[in-house]
């Protein structure tokens, strides 16, 4: 081989129930499971080439060269592509995102599903959907879950074997949309990867993880069997958990801004009214409205009423991740 190429599209995708704290960075194994759906609407493009004349890995993001951490990191996953095809090619990485990176919209999750299909393919490989999630995994964990389409539960493990994603409905399942309010689009100011290894500073943090199967149990048979009221409750729970887990953490993560916090008090008396919406927040400012489809115009009347909204994306479950045709 001197030269070989593929792309690949994949979504960013919200947790229902989270991923906070690893029991290994290294390898991003979970304190515990978490379920999400994926943000069809919201893709990022990758595309790698790998080539016997490269005498380095590159990165270009929404036409801008990346060097530094951004770089290494991309370079990690691809060292352990080269190490699965056994090949030492040096690769281009060129990505675009339809949507703000670094702000709570699970970028990292859709660039790494994306770049770990287009260059396991570019080598050679093709690797089944669970190996594919457990390679995304050790990009960016949520990353794991973009990989399978729909309604998606992490199996947390206990090794890199068995660390990886499924689907547990279609995308086809359930008609909920995710309205997500875009309070503060710039990076945010300490990352996902810095706040794993924070959690465990915080002493809520284990009584979290202790009540995880609870959640994921509850969050879980509610989507299976359509039931909004029981999804909202546990999701806004399991979202406040996390957060406290991140407030209580030493150095403190605090991302709430007013505007969030303002959605987050306003929310739950919408549902009181009979609106079918909850709110959870990401690692961000951000946040993510999960309402069903046929109020979707409402709940984003309603915020027109609210300060401080910057934008708002609208996003069907979507489809896992995939290989397009190269068109260069
Ligand atoms: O995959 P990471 O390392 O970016 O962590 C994601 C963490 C949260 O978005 C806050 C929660 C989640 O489960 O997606």
């Amino acid at each position: 081989m001197s030269t070989s190429t593929a792309t690949a599209v994949s979504h960013p995708n919200i947790a229902l129930i989270k991923y906070w704290g690893n029991r290994d960075h290294e390898l991003r194994l979970p304190e515990n499971g978490s379920i999400s759906f994926n943000l069809g609407g919201l893709f990022t493009q990758t595309k790698v080439v790998f080539d016997s004349k490269f005498d380095t890995d590159s990165l270009t993001v929404n036409n801008e060269r990346i060097q530094n951490s951004g770089l290494k990191r991309v370079s990690q996953l691809l060292n352990v592509v080269r190490e699965l095809a056994g090949r030492q090619y040096f690769a281009q990485v060129i990505s675009t995102s339809n949507f703000p990176i670094g702000a709570g919209v699970a970028s990292s999750a859709a660039a790494f599903a994306a770049l770990s299909l287009a260059a396991s393919h570019a080598l050679g490989l093709s690797l089944s959907e669970k190996d594919l999630s457990r390679l995304a995994r050790r990009g960016s964990g949520s990353a794991c879950r973009s990989i399978p389409a729909g309604y998606v539960e992490w199996l947390p493990g206990r090794s890199d074997e068995d660390s990886y994603a499924i689907s547990i409905a279609p995308s086809t399942h359930w008609d909920l949309v995710d309205v997500i309010v875009i309070v503060e689009a710039n990076h945010k100011a300490v990352g996902s990867t810095a706040g794993h290894a924070l959690a465990y500073t915080s002493p809520i943090q284990k009584a979290r993880i202790a009540d995880a199967p609870r959640r994921l149990d509850i969050g879980r048979n509610a989507i299976l069997q359509r039931d909004f009221e029981a999804l909202a409750e546990i999701v806004e729970v399991d979202s406040n958990l996390m957060h406290a887990v991140m407030m209580t953490s030493n150095p403190t993560l605090m991302y709430w801004e007013p505007a969030t916090i303002s959605i987050m008090k306003v929310v739950p008396e919408w549902r009181l009214e009979g609106i079918p919406v909850c709110y959870t927040l990401d690692a961000g400012p951000n946040i993510h409205l999960i309402v069903r489809r046929d109020y979707v115009n409402l709940v984003k009347k309603k915020l027109d009423n609210l300060p401080g909204i910057q934008q708002i994306l609208v996003a069907p479950v979507g489809e896992g991740t995939h290989l397009i045709p190269d068109r260069s």
